[in-house]
């Protein structure tokens, strides 16, 4: 039952000055201040380029500490914070705002909690190869509770940008390139985060970002512009948002980027008439850091106080860490620039929130025991193991190398089979290093003997298989981590390179944040194992798939293209009128073949599945689809059955293949199951030129397989 809260909030609107309406309207942090002149983000720059060196930071850094404006705060010029991570700092602060504040109105506390708070479970890519909701909702659950422990109220997640080009980096950050995967991902992540009621201690809000089109930058460069087809935006890049919207997430948070030249912070379309207008959104926007200031370099403002108004107008209601309300909105207000009811508006989304999560009757939801007692524990290991055997995708096992028998001499090389922080991935900001079992720790666990290899030369004369560890460090992708290049950055490859000369048996495993490049391993390593930045259990994983324990079973939710210069490439193309193929004249490049090195979908197992009696039935206003899929091997193992369509022709050009509907199953040996999904008709449509959704008669082919490209099919007929 949604509680009605609009009454409480108008009394508290009309006991509030100008002053505390932009103070709600504000969200700090994370503030740093230390023995550095400069900002804490200027600094950073300052080390990024050189201009200070890393041991200058590292020695600046050990001075600092998290500046909490704490006479802003009594002062009611602070409405929430980001970025805070400990319980008594956020009990310290809600006590100052709810006590010493002049109407007790309490805090609001955001964190980055992506994929994990302190049990950090594998990256949102790794995890959405599990095809499995169920999980995603689990692991979402155990953030929640975690992370509530620590304090936090809402988390900026989950991310379900669309994302078909490798070359950017967050791609690491959300469920890869297919629109129908990141809607289902997305919809059991903000389940997961918000359970079933906002005001129990362990509920969190989600914040589903970035609100809008975000992957579709231009060129895989971050924060680039996103400039597309209306109608290809609401069909593959805005459904996830909605999804999420549906599924009850009740904040938003708007993208860096422009969409037709209007960045999103400041774009009365997309959060009035879209979000609220049409998607019936009442919840809280969010900026993204500094967003709202950056319209100034974006060139939409002119300065920091045409920003505010742009913004507070086109509904953009918490401003994160520009500060830019703060400055400006008092003045604004009392200038008539911006009227109160605009400002209201914006209030009354905040307050709702608070209210929503039951912080006026519970300012204090969590303590530091309850902090103590909840993160890491046994069963969010356990979790966080499970979800990275599941994340983790066979490639290739050639000659069933994999899985190793008990015994087998093993070398190991690689510095990412140690290095246990790099497990973490990108945003495991709650985290630490040594909370991870690397590859290296897990054979010591294990009592597995191996023979660990600093320098890779020292391996050459090794005789038994060599497990190479390779990849993308984890500050290789995430937020501002764009490559142009996306191959196995050349010292991990000349690893395998090496090995591989040497004619030694080689299982590769990959370590990284996005799709790689990389033909060549492709083509001469006998068995790679993807695993991902898998989180603190990673070590422990990959040993349990390496050796048996467990079966992979994951699946590619991102194409692997052959070369950088193939992206964006993505499986649900449009066929040209030229389809590359062998012919001169055909859509392909003279220098790279067309096909991907791995396809979505894609995911071998160490048992093998039978798919057969594919049967298409038209029925009412769906499809019934029917498939038998058969374990044709020797162990037992899942797989994920695919189903794609294919409207064959339209008055737009179609994908060739859309995916529609997927469920994963696990057989054991010989066993086979039906396995039917529905597909309603509805599904099946597409925006015209008019932008009108329609559905035409004609010709649908529909695929079931357990991958993009290996599918049954049959082709019917449909009249509508
Ligand atoms: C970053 C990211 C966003 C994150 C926010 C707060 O710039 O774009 O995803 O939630 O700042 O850390």
């Amino acid at each position: 039952m949604v509680k009605n809260y609009e009454e409480k909030i108008k009394d508290l609107l009309d006991k509030m000055t100008v002053e505390e309406k932009a103070g709600q309207l504000r969200q700090c942090g994370p503030s740093l201040v230390g023995a550095f002149e400069v900002s804490f983000e200027e600094l950073l720059n300052m080390m990024f380029d050189g201009r200070i060196s890393q041991e200058e930071f590292g020695r600046l850094m050990s001075t600092a500490k998290q500046d909490f404006r704490e006479e802003d705060l009594r002062a009611g010029r602070i409405g929430s914070y980001n970025g805070i991570k400990d319980a008594r700092t956020v009990n310290r602060l809600q006590k100052i705002a709810v006590e010493e504040t002049r109407l007790g109105i309490p805090l609001l506390f955001g964190y980055d909690v992506i994929h994990g708070y302190r049990t950090i479970y594998p990256i949102p890519l790794a995890e959405s190869c599990a095809w499995e909701p169920d999980l995603w909702e689990r692991t979402g659950r155990m953030a929640a509770r975690e992370a509530t422990a620590a304090g936090v109220h809402m988390t900026f997640a989950p991310m379900v940008d669309v994302a078909k080009d490798a070359r950017w980096g967050r791609v690491s950050e959300g469920a890869g390139e297919d629109t129908y995967v990141n809607c289902c991902y997305g919809e059991s992540k903000v389940k997961g985060f918000q359970g079933d009621d906002l005001t129990k201690e362990d509920a969190m809000a989600a914040c589903v970002k970035h609100f809008a089109g975000y992957g579709a930058g231009e060129a895989g460069r971050d924060y680039n512009r996103v400039d597309m087809s209306m109608q290809r935006f609401y069909e593959e890049y805005l459904p996830p948002y909605k999804a999420c919207i549906d599924a009850g997430a009740r904040a938003i948070m708007p993208a860096f980027n422009d969409l037709w030249g209007v960045p999103c912070s400041v774009n009365p379309w997309l959060l009035m008439d879209v979000l609220r207008k049409d998607w019936g959104f009442d919840g809280l926007t969010v900026s993204d850091s500094n967003a709202i200031a950056e319209c100034v370099d974006h060139g939409i403002a002119k300065d920091r106080s045409d920003a505010a108004v742009q913004a507070i107008y086109a509904g953009m209601d918490l401003d994160m860490s520009s500060d830019v309300y703060h400055e400006n909105l008092v003045q604004l207000v009392h200038e008539g620039k911006v009227p109160v009811d605009v400002l209201d508006r914006a209030v009354a989304d905040v307050l709702r929130l608070k209210f929503e999560l039951g912080l006026f009757d519970h300012p204090y939801k969590t303590s530091a025991e309850r902090e103590a007692q909840t993160l890491l524990t046994k069963e969010n290991r356990s979790l966080a193991r499970e979800a990275a055997v599941k994340s983790m995708v066979l490639l290739k096992n050639e000659g069933h190398i994999l899985p190793l028998t008990p015994g087998t001499k093993i070398g190991v090389v690689g510095s990412l089979a140690k290095e246990r922080a790099e497990m973490l991935g990108a945003w495991a900001i709650g985290a630490e290093g040594e909370d991870c079992v690397s590859l290296v720790d897990a054979l010591e666990e294990r009592k597995q003997p191996f023979e660990y290899f600093e320098n890779v030369q020292d391996a050459l004369d090794f005789d038994g298989v060599i497990i190479a560890a390779v990849g993308e460090r984890k500050d290789m992708s995430g937020e501002a981590a764009s490559r142009a290049c996306i191959e196995l950055p050349k010292d991990q490859e000349e690893i395998l390179k090496a090995l591989a000369g040497a004619g030694k048996t080689v299982v590769a495993v990959l370590l990284n944040g996005r799709p790689l490049a990389m033909p060549w391993t492709a083509q001469n390593i006998p068995a790679i194992l993807e695993a991902w930045h898998p989180g603190v259990e990673g070590g422990n994983a990959i040993a349990d798939i390496l050796f048996g324990d467990e079966n992979p079973g994951g699946h590619l939710t991102v194409t692997f293209p052959g070369a950088s210069g193939q992206c964006p490439m993505y499986y649900a193309h449009i066929n040209t009128g030229r389809p590359g193929g062998r012919g001169k004249f055909t859509s392909k490049y003279l220098d790279a073949p067309i096909e991907p090195v791995y396809p979505f979908g894609y995911g071998l197992s160490y048992t093998e599945f039978e798919y057969g009696d594919l049967k298409v039935t038209p029925s009412g206003d769906s499809l019934e689809i029917c498939v038998t899929v058969r374990n044709a091997g020797k162990r037992t193992g899942s797989t994920v059955i695919q189903c794609y369509f294919r409207d064959l022709v339209a008055k737009r050009v179609r994908p060739v293949k859309q995916l529609a509907d997927f469920a994963k199953v696990t057989l054991e040996p010989g066993e086979y199951v039906q396995v039917a999904f529905s597909l309603e008709y509805s599904r099946l449509g597409y925006y015209d030129m008019a932008m009108n959704y329609v559905l035409e008669d004609g010709d649908f082919e529909i695929f079931v397989g357990q991958n993009s490209q290996d599918c049954l099919s049959e082709t019917v007929t449909l009249t509508f």
